[in-house]
């Protein structure tokens, strides 16, 4: 068996979702997970984007210790030195390095002949060379490159000191045959290509990204790159589960296997969805709610019978078990603690006491407490960031013949209290503007989505919104058994990390374009 490098780039490619914002802590949160999951490389951001963006790498390459971590860079000297800097204390730094070479991008662009191309990324590679052992390069939009000049750039790039040659296919153009070819010609034709890896990054413009870089593999690539649940630029990158999903099932046609510690597969989508929050859809292949749900009666009846009738996947596999200890609210501090190592948390004494407390509430609320439930609670609170405000109390009043009127109760961190009440188009409306006069803060609602943790008229409602203030963008998360407590508790959460990033001076971009 061949074995296929994991590159990880949901911290940078995937964090150029639009609306997905995330801070340092989480970033680390992420890079950590993704060292459980084992993949073998870590794209922690771009480095030259922001001092936001500098500290978040470095903290990411401080805390990951087996992974390599990587920056990303323009061929320009400036940004070189920026991911220096922010990769200065990584167990295992690598530079990614980047310059289009495709026709439209030259003329359009760049406004550089192929010559210039050539020049500039050389000496790009040759300076980066000098202070990092590992230099992957990537020509930039290489899908529609001309094939006789990638393989000159990659020749190019060889003899400069590149230890990775990286072929994007920046905007999701091509298919499979055409993709796996790029590869063929690549490895049949440029001198030295045995010394590099070869990687495949793909973009899921066509719904194509999965099998183009699958066509990679057999085509010879050593590398893959991709997102978490394919988050990423537009339409985002290649799904990293649905590929090593792929290679694990069809092992016989492939010959080739990831590294990936499968079964932390659902606990790395999760977490990622919600520190995004990028919702999955329910169909998503391998991470969605409904992967393993079979609706139809003979799907249904043939599962009994012999499950491989229909189930090619065992949920087992990507870490999903059916659970044996439903909690409720006799429950004691002993089942839930079980409950909580079961479900894979190692939390502090703290956030145990923290998590108990809450789940009781809820337990008083709820009949049976499921493990969706729990996962809810607790992965609300996981990321502590200081909390300049806090939800005290919160009334509504709505009639479909009336304007709906709100009155909240926040305490800020100092201890002091802001009540404030105003009216609104909605219930939510009206709660959302108390809570814009009780903190001071201006902000704009970008996004704003609910949805139910689980099934029956008590389920927890998970609040998702989107607040944007002067170019920063933050998200937040509220839940409870309210779905109006829920938004109010998610709208409170981001602009708590609304505070957080303006005294960071994290989240604004210097308006840094990638050319
Ligand atoms: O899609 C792309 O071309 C990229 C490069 C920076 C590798 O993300
Ligand atoms: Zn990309």
């Amino acid at each position: 068996m061949r074995k296929i490098y994991i590159f990880d780039t949901t911290l940078r490619d995937g964090e150029q979702s639009p609306g997905v914002n995330l801070n340092t802590q989480e970033k680390v949160e992420i890079a950590q997970q993704l060292e459980k999951l084992a993949v073998d490389r870590i794209e922690a951001g771009f480095p030259a984007a922001s001092p936001g963006d500098l500290a978040a790498v470095n903290a990411v390459a401080k805390a990951v210790r087996n992974a390599t971590v990587i920056g990303l860079a323009r061929s320009r000297h400036q940004d070189i030195d920026a991911a220096r800097e922010a990769l200065k204390d990584a167990q295992d730094p690598c530079l990614h390095l980047f310059l289009a070479t495709s026709p439209i991008h030259r003329q359009h662009k760049l406004r550089m002949d192929k010559q210039q191309v050539l020049e500039t990324a050389e000496a790009a590679i040759k300076y980066a060379r000098k202070y990092f052992p590992k230099v992957e390069f990537s020509p930039e939009d290489a899908g529609r490159t001309e094939l006789d000049f990638l393989c000159e750039v990659t020749e190019m790039a060889i003899r400069a000191g590149a230890t990775v040659v990286n072929i994007p296919d920046t905007v999701g153009y091509m298919t499979p045959l055409e993709f796996g070819n790029i590869f063929k010609t690549l490895r049949e034709n440029v001198p030295g290509i045995e010394k590099i890896q070869l990687s495949a990054h793909c973009h899921d413009d066509l719904g194509l990204a999965t099998a183009n870089a699958l066509a990679a593999i057999m085509n010879g690539a050593d590398q893959i790159e991709g997102t978490i649940n394919g988050i990423g630029e537009r339409a985002g990158n290649t799904s990293l589960e649905e590929v090593a999903l792929a290679l694990e099932t069809r092992q016989h046609l492939f010959q080739a296997k990831t590294g990936l510690v499968l079964t932390e597969i659902a606990r790395t989508s999760r977490l990622v969805s919600r520190l995004t929050g990028m919702v999955v859809p329910g169909n998503k292949a391998i991470v969605g709610a409904n992967a393993f749900a079979h609706e139809s009666g003979i799907h249904q009846d043939g599962m009994l019978k012999e499950k491989s009738t229909y189930e090619i996947i065992s949920p087992e596999t990507i870490g999903l078990k059916e659970s044996k200890l439903v909690l409720g609210k006799h429950s004691g501090r002993h089942a839930f603690r079980e409950k909580l190592i079961d479900l894979g948390y190692e939390l502090s004494e703290e956030q145990v006491n923290l998590a108990f407390a809450k789940f009781k509430e809820l337990a008083d609320k709820k009949k049976d407490v499921s493990d969706e439930d729990i996962r809810a609670l607790i992965e609300e609170k996981l990321v502590a960031i200081p909390e300049a405000f806090t939800l005290e109390t919160i009334q509504v009043s709505y009639g479909n013949q009336s304007v709906p009127t709100a009155t909240v109760r926040l305490q800020s961190l100092e201890g002091t209290l802001h009540e404030e009440a105003a009216l609104g188009n909605g219930s939510v409306d009206a709660i959302y503007n108390a809570i814009d006069k009780a903190t001071g803060e201006k902000v704009e609602l970008d996004d704003y989505s609910i949805k139910s943790v689980t099934h029956g008229k008590d389920a927890l409602g998970e609040v998702h919104v989107v607040l944007l203030q002067d170019g920063i963008s933050v998200s937040g998360r509220g839940v409870s058994t309210d779905i109006l407590e829920a938004s109010a508790r998610a709208y409170v959460d981001a602009v708590n990390r609304l505070i957080d990033k303006r005294k960071s001076g994290a989240g604004r971009r210097d308006n840094v374009s990638l050319i």
